[in-house]
């Protein structure tokens, strides 16, 4: 239940909250902190290293006839991708999110809204975030909460709110137990949030989209999700940017998120842990750093692919026109891949062969996917 009061909401995630600046602050953190320092992880890496297509010297296709468009929530994309969840809720972050937004529907990509947590709790950057439906029309755009608000949830009148405010396609809801468990105000009440889950997916007239933050999704936690009613999963593994990392920065005593900077499952092998549930559609993030791991993730499983940090950060450095010029390449390098494999289209690129590091045929192998 919403209830306005000078500028003050209350809402139903089981408490009441002053209005305060205590997340936009936090939101600020964690995007300066992502800008200026190098949170990638250190050792561990994506894995879509240890995979390669065989390559077709008899493509039987012109380069011109490559088509890598597709549909994500009903809306047409003109190739697999997305600029997952970044920011929103305070001051600066509205200028940022225009920006993405213009970006994402110049280039037709779908576009995810950073933590509308803050939205909750007062109406001071409301605009933040309902700015990307203005400056991006057509796209799909995909809202976002935090794991732990969920697991709270009395009643959903809050969710349909948030939604509302960016007339969203769809609502990502993150997991995101490492960085609570590392986070100096972290949450980590975590029981409770597949029952919140189910909640929202029942009751949203949208489909629901489950991701996590940079540590991977297991078989048996998408098994999970599916079996109350998620369709769309998020992998976000580890291989790009370590929110352990980040809160290394944040933390009073940086020692014990030094020790899991690491840790989470690899991108790759999250697909592979995924696409063997059935009935999920999978968006691959975590690292993405060009069109042949967009095309790798596609061949692994993925009917999508997402990056964060890079394409912050490409933005912030060169911005618009620099943000569309590499987005450009991603899609002329995923295409190139396409060409070379001779796959016409996505559904054929996401049969092309791969090899691993073993030189055995993955599709073949124990971890061959549902299709
Ligand atoms: C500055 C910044 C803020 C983020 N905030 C959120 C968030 O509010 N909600 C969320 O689900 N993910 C958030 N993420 C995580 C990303 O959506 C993504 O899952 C993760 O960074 C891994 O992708 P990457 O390696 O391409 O950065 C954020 C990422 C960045 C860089």
């Amino acid at each position: 239940m919403i209830i306005k009061q000078n500028n003050l909401i209350s809402f139903s995630f089981g408490y009441k909250k002053p209005m305060s600046e205590n997340t936009s602050l936090r939101k600020e953190e964690h995007l300066d902190i992502c800008l200026q320092q190098d949170v990638a992880f250190k050792e561990k890496t994506t894995g879509f290293e240890r995979f390669y297509f065989v390559h077709n010297a008899l493509p039987e296709i012109n380069f011109s006839e490559v088509d890598c468009s597709t549909y994500f929530l009903d809306k047409p994309l003109s190739f697999p991708m997305m600029i997952t969840a970044i920011t929103g809720g305070f001051r600066e972050a509205e200028k940022i999110n225009a920006e993405l937004a213009q970006v994402c529907e110049a280039q037709q990509i779908a576009l995810g809204l950073g933590s509308q947590r803050q939205a909750c709790e007062n109406s001071n950057y409301w605009r933040s975030f309902s700015v990307v439906r203005d400056k991006a029309p057509t796209i799909p755009i995909v809202g976002n909460i935090g794991a732990a608000q969920v697991a709270r949830l009395s009643d959903t009148e809050i969710i349909q709110h948030l939604v509302d405010l960016i007339k969203a396609d769809a609502l990502a809801v993150h997991l995101n137990p490492l960085q609570e468990v590392l986070q100096p105000e972290g949450n980590t009440h975590f029981r409770g949030v597949l029952a919140g889950l189910e909640k929202i997916v029942r009751s949203l007239e949208i489909p629901v989209i489950v991701k996590e933050t940079g540590a991977g999704i297991s078989h048996s936690v998408a098994k999970q999700l599916r079996q109350i009613g998620v369709r769309y999963v998020d992998v976000s593994g580890a291989g790009g940017t370590s929110w352990a990392g980040v809160e290394s920065y944040r933390s009073k005593f940086p020692a014990l998120a030094k020790k899991f900077w690491d840790w989470g499952i690899p991108t790759a092998l999250s697909i592979l842990e995924v696409s063997k549930v059935k009935g999920l559609r999978i968006i691959a993030s975590g690292g993405i750093s060009g069109g042949l791991d967009i095309a790798k993730a596609i061949a692994l499983g993925a009917d999508l692919a997402g990056a964060a940090r890079i394409l912050l950060k490409t933005l912030c450095l060169n911005g618009i026109k620099g943000l569309i010029e590499l987005l450009e390449s991603w899609k002329n390098e995923l295409k190139t891949v396409m060409f070379l494999t001779g796959s016409k289209n996505l559904a054929q690129l996401k049969k092309a062969r791969l090899i691993n590091q073993n030189w055995e045929d993955v599709k073949s192998s124990i971890l061959r996917r549902k299709h």
